[in-house]
């Protein structure tokens, strides 16, 4: 087990900080350990405070793991870097789905896998096509893009937590919202994208794995 030293301790301390993240980071990781076999460039889209991406880089040494977000969250991402850096972790390239076509970095000329969590409930369902399109455009055959985060099934909320959570994203901002899982893999399927695995997460999340057919 890694035992933090206190310099570490103490930056950690100050850096913007997702419960949910620290919460869901582990059972994620199995996935991507199991999924990301061979995979070896990775375009993470909403990297939102980038603990994510400290904790799975260092664990998925095989592949290079890209973050990007809108610049507000620049910030935070590069301060997570900056304390727990890896040699395979990027900078956050700056990526709005307002815009037409995915970032591009310089390590390698494109990306065999997309991984986006807690996003899709987030941006309104414009966005949510777009992310499809732009991924299904830009992904090798057999490319993955990976989503985490909750579903509704069947018309229905998977659970009381998932429809008390719908409602106070409502509240906030009508366009956003738990989606249908329907919803979903129909859009996948317009770009190409078909659902080739489906894990149960804690806490009535999941993880959708699309590959490029
Ligand atoms: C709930 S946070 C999830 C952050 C992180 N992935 C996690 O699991 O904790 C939603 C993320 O979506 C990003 N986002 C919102 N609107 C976006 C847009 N138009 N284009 C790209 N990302 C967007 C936010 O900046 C934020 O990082």
């Amino acid at each position: 087990m890694h035992h933090k030293s206190s310099d570490e301790q103490e930056s950690h301390a100050t850096l913007p900080f997702s419960q949910a993240c620290e919460n869901n980071k582990d059972p994620i990781l199995s996935v991507l350990q199991k999924e990301l076999q061979g995979h070896v460039h990775v375009l993470e889209i909403g990297s939102g405070t980038g603990q994510h991406s400290v904790y799975f880089a260092p664990r998925l040494t095989h592949l290079q793991w890209q973050t990007s977000d809108v610049s507000n969250n620049h910030t935070a991402i590069k301060a997570w870097h900056a304390s727990y850096p890896a040699q395979n972790l990027h900078a956050p390239l700056r990526f709005d789905l307002a815009y037409d076509m995915l970032p591009a970095n310089d390590v390698q000329p494109s990306y065999d896998t997309v991984f986006t969590a807690n996003t899709l409930h987030i941006i309104s369902w414009p966005f949510v096509e777009k992310l499809f399109e732009l991924v299904g455009g830009a992904l090798p055959l057999r490319g993955k893009l990976i989503v985490y985060g909750p579903f509704n099934e069947n018309g229905h909320y998977t659970s009381a937590s998932n429809q008390q959570f719908d409602n106070r994203l409502r509240q906030r901002d009508p366009k956003s919202g738990i989606r249908h899982l329907e919803d979903i893999l129909e859009v996948a399927r317009q770009h190409r994208l078909t659902l080739s695995e489906r894990y149960a997460m804690p806490a009535n999340n999941q993880i959708l794995v699309f590959q490029k057919v």
